[in-house]
């Protein structure tokens, strides 16, 4: 004969299985959401090295900044996605062969490189259900401080934190580094440019924290081993890279799994 539980037992083992159930479906979708993420990541190094490298050097120069800001750990991950995916939406096929053309931009060129932000949202907003603020970010990276920024010119605060991060970090690198279409220049114009932009193009406390010395003294330690496209293939715009991928990516698995130690 089949012995019953007394009720109110029965209620907690099944509400104890209930959460047990509802944390593994929970860590399932963040695996999935994060496998999804690298996925991507390795979809730009396949279509272009030259921007998988910039992607991931913004990344590191945002995280940086992040870290001296001293923002939590939820905010951190999600300025981080938004770096690595900032410029997602240069891989579409409308624009990717303008970048590895390695002539000057023609007005109609540049206008259809401006595409970018929204591209890179539209190929980014199905993840919205796991990244609710990364279409976002990736739409607003060239919105600037003062307004006069793309697509939807918003101001100040309106620009979402990790946007207005992920600027910063990439005009840094945008400067400092060789593109197909453009020879790299010395910190001192990428510092330059920061401050001709500070509080005009970029909020001005994060220009400041950006160039104070505690924090460009990790810039200029990333600088040195972040890796970068061969010689060869930088010149043809694509191609193997030459030092490993730092495993950034590697910190999303699961939420609650503890960050990466730094390896500077
Ligand atoms: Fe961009």
């Amino acid at each position: 004969m089949v012995k019953l539980l007394p009720v109110p037992l029965g209620i907690g083992v099944l509400a104890g299985g209930l959460l047990v159930w509802e944390r593994r479906a929970r860590k399932h979708a963040e695996r999935l959401g994060a496998a999804t993420l690298e996925t991507l990541l390795a979809t730009i190094d396949a279509n272009d090295a030259v921007t998988g490298a910039h992607v991931r050097r913004v990344a590191d120069y945002s995280l940086i900044l992040v870290d001296a800001a001293g923002f939590e750990e939820r905010i951190r991950r999600s300025i981080e996605r938004v770096a690595l995916f900032h410029d997602i939406g240069k891989i579409h096929e409308a624009i990717t062969d303008i970048f590895h053309d390695g002539s000057r931009l023609t007005p109609a060129e540049r206008r259809a490189v401006m595409t970018h932000p929204l591209r890179g949202a539209q190929v980014l907003a199905p993840l919205a259900y796991f990244f609710p603020d990364l279409p976002e970010g990736v739409l607003c990276h060239h919105e600037r401080w003062d307004g006069k920024g793309y697509p939807r010119h918003l101001k100040g605060t309106q620009i979402p934190i990790s946007a207005r991060i992920v600027a910063i970090a990439d005009t840094f690198d945008a400067i400092t580094h060789t593109r197909p279409y453009k020879k790299g220049r010395s910190v001192t114009d990428a510092t330059n440019a920061l401050l001709a932009g500070r509080g005009t193009q970029f909020q001005a406390e994060l220009v400041d924290l950006f160039l104070s010395p505690p924090v460009m003294e990790l810039i200029e330690l990333s600088m040195a081993k972040t890796f970068a496209p061969s010689r060869k293939n930088q010149r043809r715009g694509r191609g193997k890279v030459s030092r490993p991928v730092p495993d950034i990516t590697f910190r999303w698995r699961t939420v609650d799994a503890a960050p990466r130690q730094r390896d500077r």
